[in-house]
């Protein structure tokens, strides 16, 4: 980053007499800054899927008015050095995060510039003023592009290992199916033969539970790697959360509780919606047993709907930091760690989000964003 600001500098032929003269300027466009500011925001409130990209950050708009007027500060005072590059590789890594497309950034760019160029426009400024400003809004402007370009190649680096993963995976998958079928057919015939001994029945019985399990993986494995198409159409979650309570199994001691309220209809494929809740719910319960709470809920933020999972679980671990949702990343002594990284491969198809916190129950908590069905 640091040698690509070098080279930026020397492009765009940024210098020190650019420096002093953006110095020089500040008091005099400062009092500028907050009407930008205002029409920065007004702009995006007023564009449905812009505001939708702003509430995906955690950060309200009073508080981003305050760091667009430091942005603004910073851009006539610097100093243009290495912290500079760094703070600024930051705002972008931020909007990449939150998903912000690339062309709202580059419009914002352009009006925030339009806004001073016309401030500079008055007779006692000049054209250097004038250069030194754009020159300066240029590099900005790179250093963002700059980290949208990495977060592509970075995803990009990502689908190709996922790829060949994929393959692997769906070949062995499928392989397995066959031997599994055996089994299962063996398995029938021999249940037929067992003449009331309880123990053989009791073995039979773990092996038709395990060769289930063995046939759950490949089911998960296989939907992870293949793209199923999306069914969307108006999906009532209350019903999903009925359903999902009902079918998943839970000791005694956790007990599951559902909104009371009524859910706002979310748009999407309602059976891997399903999947989702089910997945969420059975990692709560997993993480709430023998004893506890798993509650679930759901909560209209702008556009969209909020699911959460509560649990009062242990929480997350640390040390499974930001691939928590990578396959293959498990804490369990059962598990293979796929159930997270379906519901994330689900989720993102739908458009959606998905992140995990502290629950204030003192677990987790997992909150699914999703589309509002209009
Ligand atoms: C020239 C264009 C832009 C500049 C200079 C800019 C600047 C900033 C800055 C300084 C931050 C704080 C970064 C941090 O402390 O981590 C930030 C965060 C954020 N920006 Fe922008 N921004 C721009 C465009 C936009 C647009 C067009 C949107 C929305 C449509 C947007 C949405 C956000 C959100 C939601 C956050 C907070 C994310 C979070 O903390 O959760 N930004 N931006």
């Amino acid at each position: 980053m640091q040698r690509l600001f070098g080279e930026l500098k020397r492009y765009v032929g940024f210098s020190a007499d650019d420096e002093r003269r953006l110095r020089t300027l500040h008091p005099r466009v400062l009092p500028h800054f907050e009407r930008t500011i205002e029409r920065f925001y007004g702009r995006i409130l007023e564009h449905d899927d812009a505001r939708a990209a702003l509430e995906r950050g955690e950060r309200r708009v009073g508080h981003l008015k305050v760091t667009l007027l430091q942005w603004m500060e910073e851009l006539f005072l610097g100093p243009w050095d290495e912290a500079y590059v760094d703070r600024r590789a930051r705002i972008g890594t931020t909007h990449v995060r939150i998903s912000l497309p690339q062309h709202y950034m580059v419009t914002a760019m352009s009006m925030v510039r339009s806004d001073l160029l016309d401030v500079l426009d008055a007779p006692d400024f000049g054209d250097d003023d004038r250069h030194s400003v754009q020159r300066v809004l240029d590099l900005d402007l790179a250093i963002m592009l700059h980290t949208y370009r990495l977060d592509l190649e970075a995803r990009q680096a990502r689908a190709e290992r996922l790829a060949t993963f994929g393959q692997l995976v769906g070949s062995i998958g499928h392989e397995l199916r066959n031997p599994l079928g055996v089994i299962e057919t063996s398995l029938y015939v021999l249940k037929s033969k067992v003449d009331g001994d309880p123990r053989v029945s009791k073995h039979l019985d773990r092996i038709s539970h395990q060769v289930t399990l063995a046939n759950d993986i490949i089911t998960q494995l296989l939907d992870l790697i293949r793209d199923k198409p999306l069914g969307r159409q108006k999906v009532d979650l209350g019903r999903i959360f009925l359903e999902v309570a009902q079918a998943v199994t839970r000791p005694e001691g956790v007990q599951i509780e559902l909104p009371t309220y009524p859910t706002a209809p979310v748009s999407g494929d309602p059976v891997q919606l399903r999947q989702v809740v089910m997945n969420l719910v059975e990692n709560a319960v997993h993480a709430a047993s023998p004893q506890g709470r798993v509650v679930i809920g759901a909560a209209r933020v702008g556009q969209s709907v909020d699911v959460t999972v509560d649990d009062t679980g242990p929480g997350i671990d640390p040390s499974i930091g930001g691939r928590l949702f990578e396959p293959l990343m498990t804490t369990k002594a059962k598990g293979i760690g796929l159930g997270l990284a379906l519901v994330k491969r689900i989720v993102d198809r739908h458009g959606g989000m998905i992140e995990a916190s502290k629950s204030p129950l003192g677990g987790a908590r997992f909150t699914v964003r999703l589309q509002e069905a209009s």
